[in-house]
């Protein structure tokens, strides 16, 4: 397949996007116009300069600079300007539907009310449900670096803007931090009727995503690269239609993977796991969810067929109703047939 061909089926194709961090679709241009009129000094210059830092040997060197990049946000418009300018721009790739993370931490420890981040996040997520017709969930991650106590904090200064929030998830430095440190918390998310992802097994053991499926409970992981280190892992992921939220170009640029040629989402596949593509931190690791399908596909020489299964997969694997999915994933199957008509 010529790789302009495989862009233009890659855009057309109705998308859902599973593991999104808000703060990690800050592109540098936003960052500089909200710390000017916040009166903030970015550590950086100039915007070349900003991109020229964004090169990663680790996750934590990444979440050194991602952190960074958040402490301009400070107004609830803040919030709703990041958030309008990642809507707007996956709406131009044909995302119909998103279910995003914030980090309510990150803003709440600088003395920023969580009033403040979730209003100006919400706000953005209704006027594209209104004027795009993207359909939403919301995800709160505790930071696992932290302590459980303060996840704790975080689950009570959330239950006033319950009716916004749909889950939980666990992000952040990862070795080191293993679920068990958060199983009281979770468990007392999902009594608030929170439901429950984590990432696990980015860069810590499939031991982590033992953990995370068992002492957690969560319902899906994010990233789960290193499952495939582990036989019986596999089969309970398969047996149980367990998905995984995978981000390739994540993984390339904090070389959780060596480069793309060896990304598993293609043996992932072939082994019946739910496997999704999405795109993390887009302004960080150069590209949004349509560049993430196209390296893969072009890497690994994706068909098709496979393109198909993991666009479906995301709507299996998204918090729609069961109508909703249908409705989804049989208009995904329309835009497949109709390419092979027009072959
Ligand atoms: N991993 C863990 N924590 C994160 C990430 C990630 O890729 N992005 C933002 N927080
Ligand atoms: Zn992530």
């Amino acid at each position: 397949m010529q790789s302009s061909d495989l862009l233009k089926i890659i855009e057309g194709i109705p998308k859902a996007e599973l593991h999104l961090h808000i703060e990690g679709s800050f592109e540098p241009e936003l960052m500089f116009e909200i710390a000017k009129r916040n009166n903030i000094e970015l550590a950086f210059d100039s915007i070349e300069s900003i991109k020229k830092a964004y090169k990663f040997n680790n996750l934590q060197e990444f979440l050194d600079i991602y952190y960074m990049g958040a402490q301009v946000l400070i107004h609830e418009q803040d919030f709703y300007d990041l958030t309008w300018a990642y809507l707007t721009k996956v709406h131009s790739q044909n995302v119909v539907h998103v279910e995003i993370f914030f980090d309510p931490q990150t803003h709440t420890e600088r003395g920023i009310g969580f009033g403040t981040v979730i209003n100006g996040i919400n706000k953005a997520l209704i006027r594209a449900n209104r004027e795009y017709g993207i359909s939403h969930r919301l995800i709160m991650s505790y930071l696992r670096h932290m302590s459980e106590e303060e996840a704790f904090d975080t689950l009570e200064s959330s239950i006033p803007f319950k009716h916004l929030i749909d889950g939980v998830g666990l992000d952040s430095s990862e070795k080191g931090n293993p679920p068990n440190k958060f199983v009281n918390v979770f468990k007392a998310s999902a009594e608030h009727g929170y439901k429950l992802v984590a990432h696990a097994g980015e860069e810590g053991p499939a031991e982590y995503i033992w953990e995370a499926l068992d002492l957690l409970n969560i319902v899906r992981i994010d990233h789960g690269n290193r499952c495939l280190d582990d036989e019986a892992l596999i089969r309970r992921l398969v047996d149980e239609k367990i998905a995984l939220t995978l981000c390739p170009l994540s993984n390339v640029e904090l070389k959780v993977i060596q480069n793309m040629e060896e990304h598993p989402v293609a043996k992932m596949l072939d082994k019946g796991i739910v496997a999704t593509i999405h795109s993390d931190d887009p302004a960080y690791f150069g590209g949004y969810i349509n560049e993430n399908f196209y390296e893969t596909a072009k890497a690994l020489n994706l068909d098709t067929s496979q393109l198909m299964q993991l666009a479906i997969n995301a709507f299996e694997a998204s918090w729609l109703t069961r109508e909703e999915k249908n409705r989804h994933i049989s208009e995904v199957k329309k835009y497949f047939e109709s390419l092979v008509l027009s072959h």
